[in-house]
């Protein structure tokens, strides 16, 4: 099973970055032990701060990958072009935030993606990932 996992502007800065709401851990770091935990899948991850390029990676992955795993950051809240990818590619992705952001500032509330998504997952830490993973893994 090919599962992709794909983070948009500013989780790069994951473990240094308002550690308060995203945690203390690398992306990184949680990559690895997460891998470890599903031997049996094989999880690819891409990282990009540009909106096109997150198109882009949606485009090339989205007709032949098992699972799309997007954590879009405030594009989330703001592209309509990243949910018209997501209903033009076949692969189904599952939304992930790792904070509650119903929780956050109302500009957070609203996602133009969800309504395109396989479901959502919100405010579970980075643990999200992993839940999206064994989401994906049920069907
Ligand atoms: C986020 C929530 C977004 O509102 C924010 O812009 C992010 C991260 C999350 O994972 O909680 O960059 O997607």
């Amino acid at each position: 099973m090919n599962i992709h996992i794909i983070n948009g502007p500013n989780l790069n800065l994951l473990g240094v970055r308002e550690k308060s709401i995203y945690g203390d851990s690398s992306f990184d770091t949680y990559l690895t032990g997460l891998k470890s935990k599903y031997p049996a899948v094989n999880i690819t991850y891409y990282q990009s701060n540009v909106e096109g390029e997150l198109i882009n990676k949606l485009h090339e992955i989205g007709f032949s990958e098992d699972g799309i795993v997007l954590n879009a950051g405030a594009y989330t809240h703001t592209s309509v072009a990243i949910a018209d990818a997501i209903a033009a590619i076949t692969t189904s992705v599952v939304e992930v935030h790792i904070s509650n952001v119903h929780k956050r500032e109302e500009f957070r509330h609203h996602s133009y993606l969800s309504a395109n998504c396989k479901g959502i997952i919100v405010g579970f830490g980075m643990d999200g990932y992993r839940l999206a993973i064994e989401s994906l893994i049920v069907k």
